[in-house]
């Protein structure tokens, strides 16, 4: 019985993630057959040619938003994105290998232009720079990644931080705005 039961899971597993890698193509969700992708996932690479890219053992957890909004959002291997995270592909976000990302950590590269007091902020267009997370980065949960920063190899961002500046290679980071408190021992 416990047997049956673990093929079984195993079945409607790979169904559910060749389905909905089937479905996301169309939004040009890319990935490799080996990911795990959960049901609830939602991915759109936001028309202009936005692409999602999720290499070989990558998984993506239940509630997980991207949207490359015209652009790229790439996933390297071995990499895994908990429970509704969100990521949102502005100017490019681009993740490495090995990374580990917290449940509810938002990364969004975009912001608002607000000079002009007298008009509408949402007349006044966004900038857009990117995002790039190297390999083997732990990212805590409900963190906020902002826009234009490296999150450079190895770094550890603690759980809450905000990063609003690049990282040094195997930092720790924490606060808002986040600062380093240390490095990671070598
Ligand atoms: C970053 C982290 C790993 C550091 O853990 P640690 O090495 O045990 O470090 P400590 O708890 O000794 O904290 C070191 C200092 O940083 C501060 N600090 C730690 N985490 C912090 C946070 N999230 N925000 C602000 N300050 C923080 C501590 O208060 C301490 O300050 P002090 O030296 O003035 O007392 C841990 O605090 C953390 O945030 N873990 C994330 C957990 C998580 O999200 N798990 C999800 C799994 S995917």
């Amino acid at each position: 019985m416990k047997k049956l039961k673990k093929f079984l899971r195993f079945v409607v597993h790979h169904v559910n993630n060749r389905t909905k890698r089937a479905q996301l193509f169309l939004f040009g969700f890319r990935a490799h057959p080996s990911t795990a992708i959960a049901w609830s996932v939602s991915a759109d690479g936001g028309g202009d040619g936005g692409r999602i890219f999720i290499d070989k053992h990558s998984r993506l957890d239940i509630g997980v938003i991207l949207h490359a909004n015209g652009n790229v959002i790439s996933i390297g291997k071995n990499s895994s994105v908990n429970p509704y995270c969100m990521i949102h592909g502005g100017g490019g976000v681009t993740i490495g290998d090995g990374v580990r990302i917290g449940s509810h950590t938002v990364i969004i590269a975009a912001n608002h232009i607000f000079d002009d007091s007298t008009q509408f902020i949402y007349h006044q267009g966004e900038t857009m720079k990117g995002i790039s997370i190297d390999d083997d980065v732990w990212i805590g949960t409900g963190a906020k990644i902002l826009d234009g920063v490296l999150v450079a190899k190895g770094t550890v961002v603690s759980a809450g931080a905000v990063i609003t500046k690049s990282t040094e290679p195997y930092s720790v980071m924490a606060g808002n705005p986040a600062e380093r408190i240390m490095f990671r021992k070598r």
